[in-house]
């Protein structure tokens, strides 16, 4: 049998086991299935090589941001990174904030990990791990400048919605973590996602101020790279909605 390594093992640990009050395993609506996607070589050997410098395990207590980065730039952490590639690059555009990705996708978190070498980004940490986990337990309250969440699984069947990331709960989570004045950036290109997810914000009036300048999306930012999935859904002809709120 070959050797399970910690890049192997991340997929089975990427939520906390959590039980009723008579002991029974609690099933969790999640916002992700896990693919089965094979990590290659590549990925695999760079998640376990640069895990101790690159890499935060799920913890109980909040992170401390200023002993993991070494300053105390401001901290934006990106939700469902898919394989890095457009974090990478914004990490490197932006080297007087911090990065924080997550993501379920184990070859994802190594193809991250190896962008992020080739590109000597030292601003950026990944997590492989539930985000609602990790928001709920490891991140300090007002400790966020930003949350990005970049095309999110958009759930296309009605019955399925609840399984959307984006819902109020979600909402006052990140409200709960962001700094005054964060950011909070969606982006879609599924326009029922993008219609339920202004819905959703603008139950937040009076804590959210929404940037765009018709009370609804913004036009395509140039600050925010292109992502894989955002160039799979322009090859299909799909349009693009960008939400951007400020926190009054
Ligand atoms: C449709 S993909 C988009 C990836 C990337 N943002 C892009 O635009 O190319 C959504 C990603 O979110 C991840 N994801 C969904 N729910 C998540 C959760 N609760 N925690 C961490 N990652 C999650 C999925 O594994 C998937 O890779």
């Amino acid at each position: 049998m070959t050797q399970q390594t910690l890049a192997d093992k991340k997929r089975k640990t990427v939520e906390q086991a959590e039980f009723t009050e008579d002991g029974r395993y609690k099933r969790k609506v999640r916002s992700f299935v896990l693919r089965t996607g094979r990590l290659s070589e590549r990925q695999r050997n760079m998640m376990n090589e640069n895990w101790a410098t690159m890499g935060l395990d799920y913890q109980a207590e909040p992170f401390d941001f200023k002993a993991i980065f070494g300053n105390d730039n401001p901290v934006v952490l990106e939700i469902g990174f898919g394989m890095g590639k457009s974090l990478v690059e914004m990490a490197e555009q932006n080297p007087d904030k911090n990065y924080i990705g997550i993501e379920v996708h184990t070859p994802g978190v190594g193809a991250c990990i190896a962008y992020a070498v080739e590109k000597q980004v030292k601003n950026l940490r990944v997590i492989c791990h539930d985000a609602t986990e990790i928001l709920r337990d490891s991140i300090a309250d007002h400790s966020l400048a930003g949350l990005q969440l970049y095309f999110p699984d958009p759930w296309h069947k009605t019955k399925h919605h609840k399984r959307r990331i984006v819902q109020p709960e979600f909402i006052v989570r990140i409200l709960q973590k962001l700094t005054a004045c964060g950011f909070i950036h969606f982006a879609t290109d599924w326009e029922n996602y993008a219609e339920h997810m202004l819905e959703v914000l603008q139950q937040f009036d009076s804590e959210l101020a929404n940037q765009s300048p018709t009370n609804n999306y913004i036009p395509r930012p140039d600050f925010r790279p292109l992502t894989k999935f955002e160039e799979r859904g322009k090859n299909l002809g799909h349009g693009v909605w960008d939400l951007y709120f400020i926190r009054k």
